[in-house]
Formats: structure tokens, C-alpha cells, sequence
């Protein structure tokens, strides 16, 4: 039997995980730019609160949750998402007396059982932020503009933004009202996964993936029709924020956030370069979600995008992300007597901040050259006992073929000189 990784997840191989690395850095610095602060929470969390956090009548809840019971009886899941749990962690410890609003980001893996297919896991990675204690519009409007500027930050230069709202819990259940009034005269031609939506939650009828209840809902009232006073004059707000930005925006009044929590504002960033699963990212206010998690009332807003599908769109767009690895030196060992030497040039090269390997396999001269030249090294330092004695080391420019003989005591300072001041790129 060979193992292979669980259907759903992958291995992110060096190649890759360098270019995540480069996308994470440059996330978490325009995250801190915004005034947003680093938090970790864990992996699993109760069951109960996803259930109640994201909606019990939800895809994620009904169908994608990992769930088991611990040891102790417990029900747990992996988290599918990180802002219930931000929310719950919010609450227990007391954020509400911090400085508001609270600005956090997360980066980190999410799970959800998903029929797998490009752009969509079972295991994925999500760079999110949220801000908890607020309700102005102009911070619905800055986590947008953030998300944005973040993706073309990093090479993505064609995408929609599409937003929304959904209305506040009493507008909601007037245009609930419309919607059920709309949908039981034609239930008959949803299917039936559509009619037990119409009964636990008529919002997820938009989740429905098949063509035959899309066309029937085509033509269903729109929430944005339905906003409260209050409701609406949010939206201009954050409409006009969005103009004096200089920000172009499609209104989107059929946008089908898959989570239950969201009021007001919801939006989300496409790619036309990413097929099916078109999302980069998305969010949305969730000014509900506290209480209902049995907390005191907290407004939020906030977005995750999905790093895989990022980096696919970036790739698609600019042909590549930056982050690979680059070997600055290899120091090349001579003969076995002065392993220990070349060992310790590869140790103060390390010390100038310069990427230094070398052999541990014992290869010959040319066998170490060739592993320089394969890992792509700019220069080769040979350490040889005729060099030694005379307190010197031989460099070899690996791109020119040039070499000189330099004192080895000052090598590693001499190289750090010509490789950051002449950077290969
Ligand atoms: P979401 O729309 O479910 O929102 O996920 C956000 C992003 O995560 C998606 O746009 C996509 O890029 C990525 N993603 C979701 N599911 C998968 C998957 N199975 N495979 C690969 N990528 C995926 C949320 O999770 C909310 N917590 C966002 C939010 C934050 N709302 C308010 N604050």
C-alpha cells in the first residue's frame, strides 16, 4: 500500500510554499498598514458554534463540517471558517474594552468536505481580516478597499467587485416574507433539496447549484429592494466611500454568501481568470453575530480570501509569483581535510545574511560544482589546503566564470558586498 495525501488536500512542495510565503509577508503588510494586529485561534473548535455561528440551514453546516466527538465526549469540528471563531474569541476576552474598533487578521487552514476540483479542497488556506466594534460605513468601505488593494498589491490586475446588502434582521423578514411568497407558488419546479431550504431557510433557495431553480429564482424579489431606512442609507454610505475612492463596483443583488451571519454589507472579489470557483475572496458586516453567540451585541465586517486560488490568478495574470529560493554561495571543499574548514566558511557566510550550502555527501570538486550549478548558486568559494595556508580562498563567479583570490577571513564580508549591492534581478 502506498499512502497518498487524503483526497481534497495537497502537498504545498518548497516551489510552492515559497511563493504562499512571499503572498502571506506581503499580506500581513498591508494587513498592518490598515491598523489590523495579528490572532491565532485553534484549529477545532465546539461544534456548536459553527452550527450556530454559520447557520444550521447552511451548506458548510449541513453537509461539509469535519465533526467528531474527542475523548471526552465532545462534540468538535475543524474550523471551515475563521470568523466565528474570532467572534467567540472576542468575547472571552473582552475586546469590547479594548480600543474599538478591534482590527485583527488570521492566516491559516480552513476544512471543509467539498467535492473537490480546481480552485476548491477540502483543506485550504485563508488570509482573513476582521474588525470587531464598529458599524461606519467607511470601515465596510476600507476592509473592500484593503482586499483589493492587496490582491493587485501582489499582480492581480483584472477582477470584479461585486457587492450587496443583506439588510438588518427586520428588513430581512419582510423580504423573507416576499421571497417565501414568491417561492410557494412555484415550488413545484424546485427540486427537492430547494423545498427543504424553503422551509429551514428560504436565503440558501440562492445556494442551489442546479440550472432548472436558478431560472425560477431569476426572476425572485431582491433583498436590496427591501432595505430599511437605516439599512439603505448604510449602503449609499458605503457606496459613496467606495466612489470618493475611486473604486469601481457591480452591484450584485443575487450575491450568495454561503454563511448565515451577514447583514448589511457583503461583497466579494472574482477572477475571471480562475474558471468555476471564481471567488478570490469575500466578506461581508456580520453585526448579528455576537449576540448570537450568546455574547454582548458587537458589529463586525471583515474578509478571507482563499491563498490557492490567489496565487492561481496571480500565476494566470503575471506568469509568476517572487519568492524563490536563491543561492548566493557554495562553498566547495577541496579534498576531506578541509571539510571542517569549508563547514565553518559556510557558517560565516551565514552570518553576513548570505544563502550558503555546501556538500554533505561527499562528493568530488566536480560533482560539488555541478550541485552549485543545479541549485543555481552566483558564486563558488573554494576551500582548498594550498588556499588555506595561505590564508586565502578562491571565489568563482558561477553566471561570468571570473575568479579571484580574496583573504579568507574577509570573504564572507566581500561576498555580502558584491551580492547585495548587485542583486541578480
Ligand atoms: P467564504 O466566502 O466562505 O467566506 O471563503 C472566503 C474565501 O475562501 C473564498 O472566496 C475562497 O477564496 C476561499 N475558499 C472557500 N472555500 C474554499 C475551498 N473549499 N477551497 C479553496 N478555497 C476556498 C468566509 O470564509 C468568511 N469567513 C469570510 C468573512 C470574513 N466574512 C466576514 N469576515
Amino acid at each position: 500500500m502506498r499512502f497518498k495525501a487524503p483526497k481534497g488536500t495537497y502537498d504545498v512542495l518548497p516551489e510552492k510554499a515559497e511563493k504562499w510565503e512571499f503572498l502571506e509577508e506581503a499580506a500581513r503588510s498591508i494587513f498592518k498598514i490598515y491598523g489590523y494586529r495579528p490572532i491565532e485561534t485553534p484549529i477545532f473548535e465546539a461544534t456548536e458554534l459553527f452550527a450556530r455561528g454559520i447557520g444550521e440551514a447552511t451548506d458548510i453546516v449541513q453537509k461539509e463540517m469535519y465533526t467528531f466527538t474527542d475523548k471526552g465526549g465532545r462534540s468538535i469540528t475543524l474550523r471551515p471558517e475563521g470568523t466565528a471563531p474570532i467572534v467567540r474569541a472576542h468575547e472571552e476576552h473582552g475586546m469590547s474594552q479594548w480600543p474599538q474598533p478591534v482590527k485583527l487578521y488570521y492566516a491559516g487552514s480552513m476544512f471543509r468536505y467539498e467535492r473537490p476540483q480546481a480552485g476548491r479542497y477540502r483543506q485550504f488556506y485563508q488570509l482573513g481580516v476582521e474588525a470587531l466594534g464598529s458599524n461606519d460605513p467607511a470601515l465596510d468601505a476600507e476592509v473592500i478597499i484593503l482586499l483589493l488593494e492587496y490582491c493587485r498589491s501582489v499582480g492581480v490586475k483584472e477582477m470584479d467587485l461585486l457587492i450587496s446588502s443583506m439588510g438588518c434582521s427586520e428588513c430581512r423578514s419582510s423580504y423573507i416574507e416576499a421571497l417565501k411568497d414568491f417561492a410557494r407558488e412555484r415550488i413545484s419546479k424546485l427540486c427537492p433539496d430547494c423545498a427543504r431550504r424553503f422551509e429551514v431557510n428560504p436565503l440558501r433557495l440562492f445556494d442551489c447549484k442546479n440550472p432548472a431553480c436558478g431560472e425560477v429564482l431569476a426572476g425572485a424579489p431582491k433583498m436590496i429592494d427591501y432595505l430599511c431606512d437605516g439599512c439603505r442609507v448604510h449602503f449609499e454610505s458605503v457606496k459613496g466611500h467606495l466612489g470618493k475612492a475611486g473604486v469601481g463596483y457591480k452591484i450584485d443583488p443575487t450575491l450568495v454568501r454561503g454563511l448565515d451571519y451577514y447583514t448589511r454589507t457583503t461583497f466579494e472579489v472574482q477572477s475571471g481568470y480562475l474558471g468555476a470557483q471564481n471567488a478570490i475572496g469575500g466578506g461581508g458586516r456580520y453585526d448579528g453575530l455576537a449576540e448570537e453567540l450568546g455574547g454582548a451585541p458587537a458589529p463586525g465586517i471583515g474578509f478571507a480570501l482563499g491563498i490557492e486560488r490567489l496565487a492561481m490568478a496571480v500565476e494566470a495574470e503575471s506568469g509568476k509569483i517572487p519568492g524563490e529560493y536563491e543561492l548566493d554561495v557554495f562553498v566547495v571543499a577541496v579534498d576531506d581535510s578541509v571539510r571542517v574548514d569549508a563547514f565553518m566558511l559556510a557558517q560565516r557566510l551565514r552570518g553576513e545574511g548570505l544563502v550558503a550550502e555546501m556538500d554533505y555527501l561527499g562528493r568530488s570538486i566536480k560533482g560539488q560544482l555541478k550541485l552549485a550549478d543545479k541549485l543555481g548558486a552566483r558564486f563558488a568559494a573554494f576551500v582548498g589546503p594550498e588556499e588555506l595556508a595561505a590564508g586565502l580562498c578562491r571565489l568563482k563567479n558561477m553566471v561570468t566564470g571570473e575568479q579571484e583570490d580574496v583573504p579568507l577571513g574577509g570573504a564572507p564580508a566581500y561576498l555580502a558586498d558584491k551580492v547585495f549591492e548587485e542583486p541578480v534581478k
